[in-house]
């Protein structure tokens, strides 16, 4: 199994309804492809983990290196895993934007921290906890 985290900046700023869009055509996707994973979106930037199969994982991230949507792909951690940490989502989502901090323990300690911030990207664990925070709090 093949765990990658990126970040990346989105083009312009996706509303609502294209973030939903997005979400619909990639759980779809991705419950075809055997891949699981979280989407969050803060600021006009984004943070996923996508787990799965290699070739799936590999393609997937060409597929994303292509989308005029966003850019700046940045990949923070790419490791292979014995298991999945998402098992339950094709795509598990936060607009981080929208969120109430209070209500997910653990979230309080990365509010200020951008998704792009080069803490993550010295500190790739630091990425992790935030996603698995999160997942907790789904
Ligand atoms: C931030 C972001 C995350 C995305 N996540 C996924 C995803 O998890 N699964 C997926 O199928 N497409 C996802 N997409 C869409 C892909 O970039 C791409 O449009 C889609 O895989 C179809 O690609 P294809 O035309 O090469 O088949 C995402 C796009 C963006 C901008």
């Amino acid at each position: 199994m093949t765990s990658i985290i990126y970040v990346s900046s989105a083009t312009t700023p996706f509303t609502n309804r294209e973030l939903a869009a997005l979400l619909s055509q990639s759980r779809e996707k991705n419950a075809r492809d055997g891949i699981t994973g979280m989407l969050l979106y803060k600021d006009g930037t984004f943070m996923q983990v996508l787990e799965g199969p290699p070739a799936a994982i590999r393609k997937q991230m060409l597929s994303l290196s292509r989308d005029y949507r966003h850019d700046a792909l940045n990949t923070l951690l790419d490791q292979n895993v014995e298991s999945r940490q998402f098992s339950e989502w094709p795509m598990a989502f936060w607009n981080l934007n929208t969120i109430d901090p209070a209500a997910v323990p653990g979230y309080a300690n990365f509010e200020n921290t951008p998704l792009t911030s080069p803490d993550f990207q010295s500190d790739p664990s630091r990425a992790q906890t935030l996603l698995l925070t999160l997942r907790d709090g789904l």
